[in-house]
């Protein structure tokens, strides 16, 4: 009884600035933050983004200089997604030791060779039909795939990636590509897997960014939004493989299952902030419906408050540039 109120009053630990700040629980700083990027190749200019307002692609030639930007804006890591003109069947650029893949990934190191990079490990936007591997006639080849998968990483890898970060939602992709980079010596390459992740409609934004060229949906091998267990399975398994960190994406609707991961596995644990969540905000925003620096705050502050270490977040950059 006497630990109810009058005794107890919460308040008083509100009570000023100095005060409330003391006993705040969780914060984050812009060191746990990931910049994704888009980078196009055989284009000049910028292209913005419709959908993602303040995102845009950058062409090739521009990338050092932004990486130089971002390195003197406090950005410590980002993650590349390469938005191709040549698109096959398998998406071999992917493996090609001069293609786009290997390019970013070197300007990327060789501009501000501290920045973390995070080499994105798919085919969707480097092959011909859009699907996240190779295209049989009754879907995506989850074994073919891991083979093509490997030869992607080692490529990232000797291009000087940090962290390679399979998003195809294959079975066994962390295994193979685990495999494939100690084969090939790169034994101090870590792998950042997209442990969980889901069909979400909050991509669609991302799909205008990457130029995707899909018809049709990912539903065969990305989870359904519904399964909590399943979402625990996922995670569970890549870190059996030999994950370095684990993923939940996207993050904000997601909360329940970043604290179910977060509890069930002892590996670093990161959250996708993806395009729909990044664009809900911008254009509530832009409506004078919300207020958006408080709202990005409280958003990245709940993901990790949820249990996430760590946040690729579209708005990294306005964070490094504005404070919070
Ligand atoms: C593709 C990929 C997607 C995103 C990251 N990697 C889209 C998809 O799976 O359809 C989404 C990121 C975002 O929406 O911000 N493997
Ligand atoms: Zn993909």
């Amino acid at each position: 009884m006497s630990n109810q109120f009058p005794v107890s009053r919460p308040r008083r630990l509100r009570s000023s600035d100095a005060i409330r700040s003391l006993f705040q629980e969780v914060e984050f700083n812009l060191g746990d933050l990931v910049l994704p990027i888009f980078v196009e190749e055989e284009v000049s200019e910028y292209t913005a983004i419709a959908a993602m307002p303040g995102v845009r692609r950058i062409p090739e030639s521009k990338l050092a200089y932004e990486i130089e930007r971002y390195a003197r804006a406090g950005i410590k890591s980002v993650m590349t997604f390469g938005v191709s003109h040549h698109l096959d069947h398998v998406g071999s650029d992917t493996w090609n030791e001069n293609g786009l893949v290997a390019r970013m990934t070197r300007i990327c190191k060789d501009t501000v060779p501290e920045m973390v990079v995070m080499s994105d490990t798919c085919f969707c936007e480097y092959t011909s039909h859009g699907h996240c591997g190779v295209l049989h006639d009754h879907g995506v080849d989850n074994d073919a795939t891991l083979r093509n998968l490997g030869k992607q990483a080692v490529i990232a890898a000797q291009a000087g990636a940090d962290f390679i970060a399979p998003s195809a939602a294959m079975d066994g992709q962390v295994q193979a590509i685990r495999r494939a980079l100690d084969e090939a010596g790169f034994i101090d390459t870590s792998i950042m897997a997209y442990s969980t992740k889901f069909a979400s409609s909050l991509y669609g934004p991302f799909r205008e960014a990457g130029g995707s060229v899909l018809k049709g949906n990912r539903r065969s091998y990305q989870m359904n939004p519904m399964n909590r267990r399943e979402a625990i399975r996922e995670s569970l398994l890549d870190e059996q493989e030999g994950a370095d960190a684990l993923m939940v994406k996207p993050a904000g609707a997601y909360l329940d299952i970043i604290r179910d991961i977060r509890e069930a596995s002892r590996l670093p644990l990161a959250a996708y902030q993806v395009s729909g969540e990044y664009a809900m905000i911008k254009f509530a925003a832009a409506a004078g419906a919300i207020d958006e620096r408080q709202v990005v705050r409280e958003s990245l502050g709940a993901i990790k408050r949820a249990g996430a270490d760590i946040i690729l977040s579209y708005f990294a950059m306005d964070i490094a540039e504005q404070g919070l």
